[in-house]
């Protein structure tokens, strides 16, 4: 039975079912992060069992349910039913926004009064990139750095042989993974896109948790660097 799995101090993830997305089967996975304050921070939720229901509100109270990319924005429906005092934040609307209805979003990520979750957690908004607008987070006290969809690492699945060249053509491919070749071309800004890049690496992190993909918990900041280094970045930068 799939439950909380702990990352470090008051991190913990829980997978969720195998989803289609544009053709593609994708694995899930949520983040759940305790505050300081006590209450429940929670990114993507996924369906879960009642055991890992109850392992989260066992936490603390739910108050804040969060899709950091515009593709996992239907997923905060299902649990603003089992939460609805629970405030919804959401990355910037774009056309690729995955929609359900509508939600009472207390936010937009990104914005400037953003650092809502300080010192827990820090985010940094993709700039330079067309309609996946991604705020990536840092959780400070377990050392995480919490990516969805931009970087996404696939493991080979035997006998799926046009799958897997599919995954190693994309550039996503396990063990590193990366951006997506289809991703890679919707960032039109690339000096912007790399500004937000360096400030996510000025981040003390040593854990890489991914939306689609293992968690990395060994040369997680190689395996960002590595991800990263088509868009050119500086030499010897951070
Ligand atoms: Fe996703």
């Amino acid at each position: 039975m799939v439950t909380l799995e702990p990352l470090g101090k008051d991190l913990f993830v829980v997978d969720g079912p195998v989803v289609r997305d544009m053709g593609v089967r994708f694995n899930t996975r949520m983040t759940v992060a305790r505050l300081r304050d006590g209450s429940v921070w929670i990114a993507s939720p996924v369906q879960v069992s009642f055991a890992a229901l109850a392992e989260i509100i066992a936490l603390g109270p739910v108050r804040y349910l969060v899709s950091p990319t515009p593709r996992h924005f239907w997923r905060l429906n299902a649990w603003h039913r089992l939460f609805p005092e629970a405030q919804l934040f959401s990355s910037p609307i774009t056309p690729i926004t995955l929609k359900k209805g509508d939600l009472p979003l207390a936010g937009i990520l990104g914005e400037p009064d953003g650092g809502l979750w300080a010192p827990d957690l820090e985010q940094v908004q993709l700039r330079g990139i067309r309609w996946l607008n991604e705020v990536v987070f840092f959780h400070t006290p377990s050392r995480a750095l919490l990516v969805e969809d931009v970087i996404q690492i696939h493991e080979r699945q035997p006998g799926h042989h046009l799958r897997n060249a599919l995954v190693a053509g994309g550039g996503v491919a396990a063990p590193w993974g990366g951006v997506g070749r289809d991703i890679r071309l919707t960032f039109r800004d690339k000096a912007a896109a790399r500004e937000s890049i360096e400030q996510i690496l000025q981040w003390d992190f040593d854990k890489l948790v991914v939306a689609h993909g293992p968690v990395v918990t060994g040369n997680a900041r190689e395996t960002v660097e590595r991800a990263f280094a088509w868009l050119d970045r500086r030499s010897g930068g951070r």
